[in-house]
């Protein structure tokens, strides 16, 4: 299979992409749901089998209606509106320009954007992307068979710094911080405020698989450290977004 052919033109037409998503999602107020796309994007791959990952699948009907992607219809049709200003840019790219710009226009870390991902319209096996109502060994082995590790599982799980869940989609409701539109280190300092109070009446949103990571030592050790230094969550969460945007993708 030829790789797209990434030329002078079709990095031009990425960087004018680039703004305009900045403008919309400052607009629009919708860079949690566009990051939280770019995730169940790319979250699906499999290093074994090398499917799944982010290349544009999730525009399928059968896998944006299937319920661990409820919502994200939204967020797709949002890209749409760009798309169409920039059909040469493949839905796959989009989507993960998306996801680096809505952390960038909410005061995140800079993420390294490569483009040149392929779109393919086969979807993966529903059942791919994490459970909210599991535990730590379950993360385990959804992001391991991304290829990912404990270190990028605590990093990403940070990008719950934004936004938060609704009733209607998941089951759970509320946000995860006090200012989900600003991306910063809040999310790690909220986890261990309630790990230090738990009979507290929570008004904060946590997750069962949020909960996990304070609860297991290894995962812990990485909530710590970015709750007390927020630079060390930046550049790690910077990191660990760029292989997540670049599963099964050999840049060319
Ligand atoms: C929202 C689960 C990891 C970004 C949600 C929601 C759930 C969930 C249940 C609420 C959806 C709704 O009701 O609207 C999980 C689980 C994860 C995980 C179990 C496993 C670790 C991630 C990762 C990212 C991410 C890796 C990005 C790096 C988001 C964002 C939202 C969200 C930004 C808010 C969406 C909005 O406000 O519309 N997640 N997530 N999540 N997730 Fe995750």
């Amino acid at each position: 299979m030829a790789a797209p052919v990434v030329d002078a033109k079709y990095l031009k037409e990425i960087e004018t992409a680039r703004r305009d998503l900045r403008a919309f999602i400052y607009n629009k107020k919708c860079a949690p749901i566009m990051l939280r796309l770019a995730f169940h994007d790319a979250g699906t791959y499999d290093a074994k089998t090398k499917t799944g990952g982010p290349n544009g699948s999730i525009r399928n009907e059968e896998e944006y209606n299937r319920d661990a992607n409820s919502g994200l219809k939204i967020a797709i049709d949002f890209c749409e509106t760009v798309k169409v200003k920039h059909p040469k840019i493949s839905y796959a790219d989009l989507y993960q320009l998306a996801g680096v710009v809505a952390v960038e226009v909410t005061g995140g870390p800079t993420i390294d954007f490569v483009p040149g991902r392929k779109d393919i319209m086969v979807s993966p096996e529903e059942g791919r992307l994490p459970d909210a109502k599991q535990g730590a060994s379950h993360l385990r082995e959804i992001f391991y068979r991304m290829g990912l590790s404990d270190k990028d599982i605590v990093a990403l799980s940070g990008g719950h710094t934004l936004g938060g869940a609704h009733k209607d989609r998941s089951c759970f409701q509320g946000a995860w911080t006090n200012e989900p539109w600003k991306f910063d280190n809040s999310y790690f300092v909220e986890l261990l405020k309630e790990a230090k109070v738990p009979l507290k009446e929570d008004e904060l949103l946590k997750l069962p698989t949020d909960r996990a990571l304070v609860d297991d030592p290894k995962f812990r050790y990485y909530v710590e450290r970015y709750a007390k230094d927020e630079e060390a969550f930046f550049t790690d969460y910077a990191a660990s977004h760029k292989k997540l945007s670049e599963l099964g993708f050999t840049p060319t």
